[in-house]
């Protein structure tokens, strides 16, 4: 079966267990999984029941697909998503993105864990990302042209959507929240980044590193799908303090600022 029949057929399992179609998707980073538990009228799929679609393997991520209303507005929540560093090619990575699509969704916000370079930002800090870079050197838009996922060039300099960053800004606001806004680059994981790989990206201007997000907001622009992409800064990255990095503090820290973070979500889907 060719990629996009695959996607067809997930999007056609899941619209067929649906009343409603989602105008919002939302992908969850590390230690958010909670915010899908606020949905009303609540539709759980686990990932393992969705034709063609990966499983996610690590701490921390369920692997449902959540259907349900936050503030009235229709969303569908990717409660866990896929990495490079688990081994699964891109276009797998960026399935569920491509699923959510199909059904319809026109807005995405996308979350994530990640260090923080710059001097501005501090562990606990949201950053809501500005623009990325791309350091994997891969992108789930190369390989046979698909023009029913979009064409195979298209526009990047919008990739985070200028109105969707105010209002994220609004809803910073309005929780009492400091509004942070930077550059994501994007890192293939799963080993941290050395000191040195550190000084290069933020020479190259990155201001917080991660191992996600880049291949889906790529996918998601390619399908014309307006994005939203948030970072929370669970550790400076590699050589700013003198300390190694670990995996339990960035999960502590995500679970320290799980509340505000959700609290912040809500309120931008309520905006959106
Ligand atoms: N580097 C890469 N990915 C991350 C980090 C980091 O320091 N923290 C959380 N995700």
């Amino acid at each position: 079966m060719s990629y996009f029949a695959e996607l067809k057929k997930s999007a056609e399992y899941v619209r067929s267990l649906l009343k409603e179609q989602p105008e919002i998707g939302v992908v969850l980073g590390s230690g958010l999984g909670d915010f899908a538990e606020l949905l009303e009228e609540r539709l759980a799929i686990p990932y393992a029941e969705i034709p063609g679609f990966p499983v996610s393997t690590v701490k921390g991520h369920k692997g449902n697909l959540v259907f349900g209303k936050v503030y009235g507005k229709k969303v569908a929540v990717m409660q866990g998503r896929f990495h490079l560093y688990e081994g699964y090619p891109v276009e797998r990575v960026v399935f569920g993105v491509r699923t959510l699509g199909l059904l319809g969704v026109k807005v995405m916000v996308i979350t994530n864990a990640a260090g923080g370079i710059s001097e501005n930002l501090r562990p606990g800090d949201l950053m809501v990302i500005k623009d990325h870079i791309n350091m994997a050197g891969e992108n789930p838009a190369a390989g046979e042209e698909t023009p029913e996922l979009g064409p195979r060039f298209f526009d990047m300099t919008y990739a985070y959507d200028g109105e969707l960053r105010e209002r994220a800004q609004r809803a910073f606001e309005e929780a009492g929240l400091e509004y942070k806004e930077g550059v994501y680059a994007f890192m293939r994981g799963p080993s941290y980044e050395t000191p040195a790989e550190i000084r290069m990206l933020k020479t190259i201007g990155a201001d917080a590193v991660g191992m996600s997000t880049v291949p889906e907001v790529i996918a998601a622009r390619q399908m014309g799908i307006r994005v939203l992409g948030i970072s929370c800064i669970t550790n400076m990255a590699a050589g700013i303090l003198e300390k190694p990095l670990s995996h339990a503090e960035v999960l502590d820290v995500s679970e320290r600022v799980k509340g505000k973070f959700v609290e912040v979500l809500g309120r931008i889907i309520s905006e959106i």
